[in-house]
């Protein structure tokens, strides 16, 4: 169910698709379904329908996807209703809610469990407060009856702690059957999805509640302040299963995974760090506090010093052995750095591939470039690789030595071995092991007078 419309979240996005750990919250639901092997996903939309369908799509393209339309919304059993006709009659149908993220693939296979595929099976939760959620009614041998809807609940229903929690599992066969004899009379005026208990109740199919104990897994999104909790903990689950595989957080409260990080052995990191997209790090990596690493591949023994950013969007970006990156450093698409590279504060490197053991330390741009092993990169320096119209590539052989401020006009080629001195600006290519000097003459006049101020 996905169509409800998230008034509370204030935003012109569809609540559905709010990232919770970088990823939609229906995405996560369907992830889910794909994970628990969902012959077929239904999803039903409403508010921002179109917008919704595009971006679900994308998000699981492997998944046997429908979607059907629930226009106007005029309860969960009428959202129910509409999916009713592309569910096949010998289906298991799992009910989920497009603004719960976080339910683990475990419990819903517990919940499949306990139905056996005959009875209809609730997912329910005790609260300290129920308010607000439907309550389950048992008869005194313990037997499900009903779920009654707060609204409607008496003052001795409101004292039930055992709560709904919008999941439930139920053969189609009776489902359609039920909702077929659904009404709206409630004090909401809803077609409430809950009524088929009562209908199971009375036809005589068993009803089960699998009962689980932590909230976060049933947890829906209404309002910013319950996606900001949603989100931390998510975080915290995420923080949790890496430090279970040996990595070391400083503090698991101050790490942020949107999107996928896997760590070998020994990874060390350090507080603020957030990881976006597919993100790798090899075995002993390090990470120093307040880095923003997306997109990455960080090998064995690379340390990433504090206030890093890399942004390999599309493209990647590859960090090699035992590197050393910042601090304030920022590497962009297209960015390899070959084995022993160091890259120091204020650098920028952009599509450009250092050999092993080159060095650039400080203040410097490097763009569109094929650097060889052991060079050094002076200060300031930079690569002139865009014309104002085309990019062009700047290479620099090994072992070449380039001085503090040059600008090296690309296209270029600095020879093997050459040394290029400080303050040169070259639009030509060098030959190697050559000096290359391309700037203004030094010249010292002898008792140079200053002008003075006129009277
Ligand atoms: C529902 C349950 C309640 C349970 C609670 C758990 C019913 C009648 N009540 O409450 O017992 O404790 O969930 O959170 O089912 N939706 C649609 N179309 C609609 C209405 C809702 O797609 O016409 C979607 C919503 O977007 C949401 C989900 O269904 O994803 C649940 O709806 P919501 O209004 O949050 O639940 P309640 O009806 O309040
Ligand atoms: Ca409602």
């Amino acid at each position: 169910m996905a169509a409800g419309k998230g008034t509370r979240m204030k935003s012109s996005m569809p609540k559905v698709l709010h990232p919770v750990g970088g990823k939609a919250m229906a995405a996560h639901v369907l992830a889910t379904a794909h994970a628990l092997g969902a012959r077929r996903t239904v999803v039903v939309t409403g508010h921002g329908a179109e917008r919704v369908e595009a971006a679900l799509r994308q998000a699981e393209p492997e998944l046997n996807l429908a979607f059907v339309r629930q226009e106007p919304q005029l309860g969960t059993g009428h959202a129910v209703q509409q999916a009713a006709p592309a569910l096949a009659d010998d289906a298991l149908v799992l009910v989920l809610s497009g603004d719960v993220p976080l339910t683990t693939v475990q419990t819903l296979q517990a919940l499949l469990a306990a139905g056996q595929g005959q009875a209809l099976a609730l997912l329910t939760l005790t609260l300290p407060d129920p308010t607000g959620y439907g309550r389950i009614v048992r008869a005194a041998d313990g037997a499900v009856q009903a779920i009654v809807e707060h609204k409607d609940a008496s003052p001795a229903q409101r004292a039930i702690q055992e709560i709904y929690t919008g999941i439930m599992a139920v053969p189609a066969q009776h489902l359609k059957a039920w909702l077929a004899r659904l009404d709206n009379h409630n004090a909401q005026g809803e077609y409430y999805l809950t009524d088929i208990v009562r209908f199971a109740v009375a036809d005589g199919v068993p009803v089960v509640a699998h009962t689980i104990t932590d909230p976060a897994e049933v947890a829906g999104v209404n309002s910013p302040s319950q996606l900001a909790a949603l989100e931390r903990a998510c975080q915290a689950r995420r923080a949790q299963a890496l430090m279970e595989q040996g990595v070391r957080l400083l503090d698991p409260a101050r790490f942020d995974v949107r999107g996928e990080l896997r760590c070998g052995e020994d990874v060390e990191i350090d507080v603020n760090c957030v990881f976006e997209g597919r993100v790798v790090l090899g075995a002993g990596v390090r990470v120093g506090a307040h880095c923003v690493l997306a997109n990455c591949e960080i090998a064995a023994g690379a340390v990433i010093h504090p206030f890093t950013h890399i942004d390999g969007e599309a493209t990647g970006v590859r960090v090699g052995t035992d590197a050393r990156v910042g601090p304030f450093a920022r590497l962009r698409p297209g960015a390899d750095l070959g084995a022993d590279v160091h890259i120091g504060n204020f650098v920028e490197v952009k599509n450009t591939t250092l050999g092993a053991g080159s060095k650039a330390n400080h203040l410097a741009y490097l763009g569109d470039a094929t650097v060889g092993a052991r060079v050094n990169y002076g200060a300031g320096s930079i690569t002139a690789n865009y014309d104002g119209a085309n990019k062009h590539r700047t290479v620099i052989e090994d072992d070449v030595h380039v001085g503090s401020n040059c600008v090296l006009v690309a296209p270029i080629t600095l020879g093997a071995g050459g040394t290029v001195g400080g303050g040169s600006t070259l639009t030509k290519s060098t030959p190697a092991g050559a000096l290359s000097v391309a700037r203004g003459k030094q010249v010292s006049i002898a008792n140079w007078q200053r002008p003075t101020k006129k009277r």
